[in-house]
C-alpha cells in the first residue's frame, strides 16, 4: 500500500519534472551560444514591452495573446483562440517539447518584436514561466 502510494505520487509529479528538465535542457544550450544567468524579471519585463508591429502598424506585445497573468489563459488577437496558461505550474505538461517551444518562440519574436529573440532573451523568458 504504501508503495503504491509513492508510485502514484511520483506518476503525478512526472509532468511538471518532464517541463522543468526541457527548461533546463534548453537553458543549458542558450547558454552555450553564450547567454549568462537567467533572469525572471527580464523576462517579465520583456513580456510587456511594446513594439509597432512592421506589417499593420498595431502596437503589440506577448501579453497581447498569452495576457499578463500567465496562471490563466489567453486569447489569440487575431483568430480569438483559447490559449492555455504559461506558467509552469498552471500547464505542468506544456513545456516538454524542445523543437515546439522554439518553433514558437521563432514565430512569436518574429510577429511581435519583428525580429527573431537572443539566446539570452529565450531562457529569461523560461525562467519566468517557471517563476509563475
Ligand atoms: C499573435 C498571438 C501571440 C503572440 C503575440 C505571442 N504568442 Fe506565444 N503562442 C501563441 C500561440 C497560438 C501558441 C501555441 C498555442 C499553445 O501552445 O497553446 C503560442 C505558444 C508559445 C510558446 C510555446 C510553448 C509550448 O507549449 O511549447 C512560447 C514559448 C511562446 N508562445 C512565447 C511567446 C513569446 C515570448 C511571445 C512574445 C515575444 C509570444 N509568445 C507572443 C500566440 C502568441
Amino acid at each position: 500500500m504504501k508503495y503504491l502510494t509513492i508510485i502514484i505520487l511520483c506518476m503525478c509529479s512526472w509532468s511538471a519534472q518532464a517541463s522543468e528538465a526541457v527548461i533546463t535542457g534548453l537553458q543549458d544550450s542558450y547558454r552555450n551560444e553564450g547567454a549568462t544567468a537567467f533572469s525572471s524579471s527580464r523576462g517579465q519585463s520583456m513580456w510587456t514591452q511594446t513594439f509597432t508591429q512592421k506589417k499593420t502598424g498595431q502596437q503589440v506585445n506577448c501579453a497581447s495573446c498569452h495576457t499578463t497573468t500567465l496562471t490563466t489563459s489567453g486569447s489569440h488577437i487575431k483568430t480569438g483562440k483559447v490559449i492555455a496558461p504559461m506558467a509552469v505550474s498552471s500547464s505542468p505538461d506544456r513545456f516538454n517539447d524542445p523543437v515546439k517551444i522554439e518553433k514558437w518562440f521563432l514565430r512569436n519574436c518574429k510577429w511581435t518584436m519583428n525580429r527573431t529573440c537572443t539566446a539570452q532573451e529565450k531562457g529569461d523568458f523560461l525562467a519566468y514561466f517557471q517563476s509563475q
